[in-house]
């Protein structure tokens, strides 16, 4: 029988935050492991109506849901890689003075302080999803996006820097749902800027390179 690759959920060493409590990131780890089992269950699943190398008119729309639900789940998954592993317990803030990333922000907004303005302004957008920095890989200029759910919005091909999670959940045992600025405000003092910048260079999302095959 033919085994398929498969994805394991990544172990993010993440206790001590600033303003982000643990037991916050124990629920919220739990969440992107269902994202990762779904995305696993799903793409069996369609691999079962595959198998016989037609999708049958009966099949049609359990097939289309199917593979519309794996959007959602697997950018799910992939997100909160990037965005667990953009933080660390020793986080600096904002990045240093001259640093490549402040100097892609100062090349694409003018100044590092409106790119913050930006990202921050995005983050507070009413709704659940994600703020995301890219990087356009064809010129390297930044640009910050919403992302409603997991999937819309994202721009293909673009490189993911800075990714913040806003869906209530990433913040609401820590604060109210109308206290989202205190939250982003605990985001930034915990991101690993070393990290992003390694985005920048082409690194990986999360704290090790994805192996998860079975
Ligand atoms: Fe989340």
């Amino acid at each position: 029988m033919l085994t398929l690759q498969n994805y394991k959920p990544q172990q993010f060493n993440l206790g001590g935050l600033t303003g982000i409590s643990d037991q916050t990131l124990e629920m919220h780890f739990k969440l992107y492991e269902g994202y990762v089992q779904n995305t696993n269950v799903l793409t069996e699943k369609i691999a079962e109506i595959l198998k016989d190398g037609k999708i049958d008119h009966e099949e049609m729309p359990a097939y289309s849901e199917l593979t519309r639900r794996l959007g959602l789940e697997y950018n799910g998954m992939v997100l909160h890689e990037y965005y667990f592993g953009n933080l660390t317990r020793n986080g600096a803030g904002d990045p240093g003075q001259g640093s490549d990333f402040r100097r892609a922000a100062e090349a694409s907004f003018g100044r590092y302080g409106i790119w913050k303005a930006d990202f921050i302004g995005v983050g507070k957008m009413r709704g659940v999803g994600w703020a995301i920095c890219y990087q356009d890989p064809t010129n390297g200029r930044l640009s910050n996006h919403w992302i409603t759910l997991h999937e819309v919005g994202n721009v293909s091909g673009f490189t993911p820097l800075l990714v913040m999670d806003v869906w209530e959940h990433a913040f609401l045992l820590d604060y109210k749902p109308a206290e989202r600025p205190r939250y982003i405000e605990a985001f930034f003092a915990n991101v690993d800027w070393q990290g992003v910048e390694k985005r920048l260079r082409g690194g990986t999302r999360g704290p090790q390179k994805r192996v998860g095959s079975t």
